[in-house]
């Protein structure tokens, strides 16, 4: 799928307009300067989704849902990045010149597609057999009938049942033309001695395996035998389509109803997903009696952050699946447990209660995961001391796992209670777990950097926040180890207002990246345009500080990119365009001018104005774009987090600042960008400097209290430096300091 050429994505970028497309999909209504209407994203009555031409973005001011025009398509028809603009693509009729493919690339490819044919061939000769043939409605059928299933459930997962007959799809698929080699590369067939094709799934009813975008992977096939000997599963083996820990049964009849609930449900089995679809609990899926992999867990993230384990209450599995849950927890997935009720599974709960009482038990049986897992562990861990701690810490380590800042406080608040052990106790424990974990993904990353010895100049992490940073994918670097210890109430405050800091920053960054800030001298006396984004960089290196804002940085960094990459060829083609179109203009307006004149002067007039009107106007177009080029950009960024960051910072209301000048002009935030970005940067420097003079005072106790001379005169010596910073900064910054209270 990822063969779209860059030209191409561009120009499908570039012409998908946000009013057009959100239109096929709710009506809009004028509202001042953009477009409103009712939120697809929610349940609303009175229309908060506000769409803007200008900015080609839309975004609802409930939900907080929205983005760019491929965003939107994503999030609306839940298909991924490229899906979208295919599908964009499709809407405007552009022409997609997929990427030249290699030989191997062009082979694998066309293997792909033999092998989704023979499955496609399948899926319908399963489904053939167990509605229309005796045999199929006789055993198959009357099985799933047995077992309560709906005709509609039957065909919204297109179950199906394979004949007893050792080779009928063989024979019929080789008949239609179908090759051998793919039936048995699907893993439909397999080949006896002599070359025999024989069928895999004889005699079994079919559960068919979607991908997330409905392509036909697989299949799993139940026995309807009760014998032991026989397995009860027989599934389609891995193959160039199909990776089982990279599926999720249900997924592609789920993933609309996950995203509108924001929530999905887990359970083991196929039955499971089948029969609560049936109750009308929609936004579920089944990992397929094996553990959860990262790539399942991936996929559940597309849609959404909340998962909930739906259990048997059989104690033994819950405790064998509590391993594989930090998994979700370190992707940042909210968890949830549903425990039901002595010997059922969620088919057999499904098939025995109505729909409402299923509705009415997942609503009131969710028990948040940390605190479900506290529970049962101290439980069984009873008045044995020696067994508590243990199970503290691995409630410790746990948490640990958990990547945000805030939730981890909350469920440390909660462990502490529910344990009875001071929360300062258990906050020291999760930062000590979180350093040396880091510690040694940094020591991992450092041999697997030996390993290769690639010397690439990858940035450290600045470690402003006090604490260590996860081992973080992209480009920044894990943060050495740190001394470990709470953070304190003021140093909470201090991050607080260096995450403010960043955050403002940043969206001068995102909002105006490209636009002059101002002219510089070179040394041969000519003037250079300096952008914001040049600008920021310099004043950031200066003082060696980075961004600590995961999300927010990868975004700078895209930003930066773009910058050196591709900004000056695009400036320069949209000054061409503009001077095209300024020659047009001045063309019109001297015959204009020739017609309706009186005399030379006033000709000599009129033609004086002229320039100067166009010369504005052209200033002021190409000024625009410049403002507009980052944003417009890195909205449909293939990134996620790109994306989502982008949206937020350009989307963000922020007050129109009330400086009227004499003229009685309200000063644009434009105008005013050379005041407000070095402030912006200052901000950020003065908490900086906060944070690291917060450090020193802490120091230098520790020097104190262990009466070590060389280091009170080494960390004053410091601290004077950061406080000379500091008045520097607070005299630039004036009255404006809102400095945190000491
Ligand atoms: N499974 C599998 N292969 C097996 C056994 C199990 O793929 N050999 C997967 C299937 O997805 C199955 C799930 O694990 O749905 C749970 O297995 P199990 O509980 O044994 O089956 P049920 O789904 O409960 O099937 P049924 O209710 O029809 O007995
Ligand atoms: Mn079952």
């Amino acid at each position: 799928m990822r063969r779209i050429d860059q030209p191409t994505v561009q120009r499908i970028l570039d012409t998908a307009d946000i009013v057009d497309v959100v239109s096929d999909f709710v009506s809009l209504k004028r509202r001042g300067s953009g477009y409103i209407g009712l939120c697809p994203f929610h349940n609303e009555r009175t229309p908060s989704f506000s769409v803007s031409k200008s900015k080609n973005i839309c975004k609802c001011f409930s939900c907080g849902q929205g983005g760019s025009p491929v965003n939107f398509i994503m999030l609306h028809e839940q298909m991924s990045y490229y899906e979208a603009l295919m599908y964009l693509a499709k809407k405007y009729g552009i022409e997609v010149k997929e990427r030249e493919m290699t030989e191997e690339e062009r082979k694998a490819e066309g293997e792909r597609e033999s092998m989704l044919a023979v499955n496609e061939f399948a899926l319908e000769f399963f489904r053939n057999s167990l509605n229309s043939t005796p045999d199929g409605r006789n055993i198959g059928l009357a099985y799933f009938r047995e077992r309560g299933i709906s005709d509609t459930m039957i065909e919204r997962f297109k179950l199906g049942y394979s004949p007893e007959s050792r080779d009928a799809l063989a024979k019929e698929a080789v008949a239609k033309g179908y090759s051998p080699d793919y039936l048995v590369k699907a893993g439909l067939c397999y080949t006896r001695e002599h070359g025999e094709l024989r069928d895999r799934f004889r005699g079994r009813v079919i559960y068919p395996i979607f991908s997330v975008s409905g392509k036909i992977v697989a299949f799993g096939g139940r026995t309807l035998r009760k014998d032991k000997e026989i397995a009860k599963y027989v599934n389609s083996p891995e193959s160039v389509i199909y990776s089982k820990s990279r599926e999720l049964y249900g997924l592609f009849q789920a993933k609309r109803a996950i995203a509108a609930a924001d929530r999905c449900y887990l359970v083991e089995g196929y039955m499971d997903v089948i029969s609560l679809h049936q109750s009308g609990i929609e936004n579920v899926v089944a990992s397929s009696g094996t553990a959860l992999t990262e790539g399942q867990i991936r996929l559940i993230h597309r849609f959404t952050e909340n998962v909930t384990l739906v259990y048997d209450s059989d104690a033994a599995g819950i405790k064998a699946s509590l391993r594989g849950i930090g998994m979700l927890l370190s992707e940042g997935l909210n968890i949830k447990v549903l425990l039901l009720p002595e010997g059922e599974d969620p088919d057999s709960f499904s098939q025995h209660h109505s729909s409402s009482e299923v509705a009415a038990y997942f609503k009131e049986h969710e028990t948040d995961f940390i605190r479900f897992m506290t529970d049962i562990l101290l439980k069984d861990a009873g008045d044995d001391p020696l067994r508590r701690s243990k199970v503290i810490s691995e409630i410790v380590r746990t948490i640990a796992l958990i990547p945000d800042e805030i939730t981890r406080t909350v469920y440390i608040g909660e462990c502490s209670r529910m344990m009875a052990i001071e929360e300062s106790v258990l906050t020291l424990q999760v930062a000590k777990e979180r350093a040396e974990r880091a510690h040694r993904a940094a020591e991992d990353a450092g041999r697997a950097r030996a390993a290769q010895s690639i010397a690439s100049p990858a940035p450290a992490a600045d470690n402003l926040s006090g604490q260590a940073v996860t081992p973080a994918p992209t480009t920044q670097q894990p943060a050495p180890p740190l001394k470990t210890r709470p953070l304190s109430e003021e140093e909470r405050e201090n991050r607080h207002f260096l995450l403010q800091a960043e955050h403002e920053l940043m969206r001068y960054a995102l909002k105006y990246g490209a636009a002059t800030l101002a002219d510089t001298e070179t040394s041969d006396g000519n003037t250079i345009p300096v952008t914001v984004l040049d600008y920021i960089d310099a004043m950031l290196a200066e003082d060696d500080i980075r961004i600590t804002n995961l999300a927010l940085a990868s975004a700078y960094d895209a930003a930066l990119n773009l910058l050196r990459t591709r900004w000056d060829e695009d400036r320069d083609g949209r000054m061409a365009r503009q001077q095209a179109d300024d020659a047009e203009a001045f063309r019109l307006g001297i015959e204009q001018i020739t017609r309706s004149a009186i005399d030379m002067s006033s000709i000599k007039r009129a033609e004086d104005a002229l320039h100067q009107q166009i010369a504005t106007d052209s200033a002021r177009a190409i000024d625009e774009y410049a403002c507009n080029y980052i944003e417009r950009i890195l909205i449909s960024d293939p990134d996620d987090n790109i994306r989502r960051v982008t949206t937020e910072l350009v989307s963000e209301k922020h007050q129109l600042s009330k400086i009227h000048t004499k003229f009685s002009h309200v000063e644009t935030e434009r105008e005013r960008l050379p005041v407000l970005v070095p402030r912006a940067i200052a901000d950020l420097k003065y908490a900086t400097v906060e944070l690291r003079l917060h450090r020193q005072r802490k120091a230098l106790l520790d020097a104190q209290q262990q009466n070590d001379s060389d280091a009170i005169i080494d960390v004053m010596r410091q601290m004077q430096e950061l406080n000379a910073i500091k008045m520097e900064l607070a005299r630039f910054l004036g009255e404006r300091i809102l400095s945190p209270k000491k």
